[in-house]
This record gives structure tokens, sequence and C-alpha cells, in this order.
């Protein structure tokens, strides 16, 4: 390492790893189910987007929030969208050349550390990211920084109702109790609105958003765990680990059966807040 190279920390690690790991999903990401999309549609209807405005979707994924964007800014608009993981800038990227878009780009970037100028877009977008980075209070400077006076900034959470709570329980029962990452505590309303103001904005507006997911067995529902951040733990088990989670599994979706499938019920809270 040379002496103006900064030696790695915790939080760039942290950034590796989600990363790496969202780039492994990339190609399967909300296409076993269509989980993220009626989220990102919603978290767009609540920004209150305008013809022409200038947007940037920060963690874009593979576009949940950003394709419901793009109609509401229409032809005039543009939208950037944003992420830490390069599988997921590259599908989404080929994607849209492949649709010809010319008003969207997608490039590789960090919440923490925007390659924007300041005060050039009118609404941020943030779908279900802000909790996977290490220092969310300096995202939210970030958001401030680059949104317009009277801008909004629009983020969902799932305020304490993660999905698979289950898959939480199988990692406890099979590792024990794992540190939480810190950055966790602004997947909760009360953490989040409270850091908003603090970061200068206005009171957030706090919506619910209620979905129902339907799945056909337990291999899907494993196939859409592979599919998003769940993969990590699923990626470290052993054969006798997995037998215990295909244990857990098929305990949890007797609990979701309706004699035709599993129907999962997923709650999200979309917030939105103004900058003065
Ligand atoms: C659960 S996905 C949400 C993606 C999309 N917004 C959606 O609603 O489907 C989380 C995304 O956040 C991205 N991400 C995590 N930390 C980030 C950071 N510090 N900067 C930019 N993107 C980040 C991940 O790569 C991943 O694509």
């Amino acid at each position: 390492m040379s002496d103006d190279e900064a030696a790695p920390t915790g939080s760039d690690e942290a950034k590796a790893l989600v990363a790496q790991v969202f780039s492994d999903s990339a190609d399967t990401y909300d296409q076993v189910i269509d989980f993220f999309a009626p989220f990102g549609r919603a978290l767009v209807s609540a920004a209150g987007l305008a013809p022409g405005d200038r947007v940037l979707d920060v963690a874009s994924g593979r576009g949940a929030c950003l394709y419901p964007a793009l109609e509401a800014v229409g032809p005039d608009g543009y939208v950037t969208g944003i992420d830490i993981a390069p599988g997921m800038v590259e599908a989404l990227a080929a994607e849209l050349t492949a649709a010809g878009t010319t008003n969207a780009e997608v490039r590789v970037g960090d919440a923490e550390a925007l390659d924007l100028p300041d005060a050039s877009v009118d609404a941020v977008l943030g779908g279900f990211m802000i909790f996977f980075c290490p220092d969310p209070e300096r995202v939210l400077a970030e958001f401030s920084r680059v949104l317009k006076p009277g801008g909004v900034v629009a983020l969902t959470i799932f305020d304490g109702d993660t999905p698979s709570k289950f898959l939480r329980d199988v990692g406890t029962e099979l590792f024990g109790e794992q540190d939480r990452r810190a950055s966790e505590a602004f997947d909760r309303a009360d953490v989040l609105d409270p850091a908003l103001v603090a970061a200068g904005f206005g009171q957030p507006v706090g919506t619910d958003v209620h979905e129902q997911f339907r799945f056909e067995s337990a291999d899907q529902m494993e196939r859409w765990h592979r599919s998003h951040f769940a993969r990590l733990l699923l990626e470290v088990l052993n054969e006798d680990q997995l037998a215990v989670y295909r244990r857990r599994m098929d305990e949890h979706l007797e609990a979701l059966s309706d004699g035709d499938g599993f129907v999962m019920p997923q709650r999200a809270r979309v917030t939105v807040a103004r900058k003065p």
C-alpha cells in the first residue's frame, strides 16, 4: 500500500461485503417474485414527482424505483441511478440501453459520497437502502446537499417488519446471537424521522404500505431468499445447517398456507421529507 492510500476501515469492509452480496444477487434480484417493485411504485407515488423533474435514485438495484420515477418525470425529466454493487449497475444499465432509454443513467457510487453537485436534483429516492450504509447520518447529509431547496427525499424502510424474520431465528439457532449492524436502527421510523430532522429536513410524513406475496413452494421461497441479501446466510450453511433451514422453512410456510399456496404479508413504511 502506498503512503497516500488509506487503509481499509471496518466501514469500507462492510460496504464491500454489501456490494459483493448484491452483485452476486443481481441476476435474480426481484426476478423470483415481484417483491421490491410494488414498494418502489409506492415510494415514487409518495414522492410526488412532476414531469421534467431531475431525480436521483440512490441504491437503484434492478430499478424498482427508477422505472416508476422515469414514468413520472416523463421525456423532459431525467433519472440518475447510483448503486454500490457493480453487478446491479451492469444489469440495470444493460436493460436501459436495450430499451433505448435516453433520459436515465446508472453508475457505481456510494450513498455516503455522492458524485453530484450541490442543489442539483428535485428529488432523492432511497428504497430499502439507508440501513445498509455504515454512516446513515452522512447519507442524509449528502441527500440534503444534492437536493435543491424545496426538494424531497423519499425513503422506504421495513420499520420493524423485516421480511422472513424466521431467517434471523434460523441464524440465531445455528450461530447464536449475532451483533447487529448499528445502521440497522435506521430501519425504524423512530430513529429515521428524528435523524431526517437533525439533517435539516422538515417534519417527515410516513405512510404504511401493505402488500401480499404468493409463493408456490418452499423451493421458490428458497430461491427468493438467495436473490437478495438473505443469500449471505444461505451461502455459509453446510448440508446439515441447510437441512435445519429447510425444516424451519416448512414450519414457517405451514403458517402461511391458504390451501393453494403460501401468502406472505409484508408491510413497509414510505417516509417523505422536504428540504426547506
Ligand atoms: C434491498 S436493495 C434495494 C434496491 C432498490 N432500491 C429496490 O428498492 O429494489 C439495496 C441496494 O442498496 C445498495 N447499496 C447498499 N449500500 C449502498 C451504498 N452505500 N451506496 C449505494 N448503494 C448501496 C445495494 O447494492 C442494493 O442494490
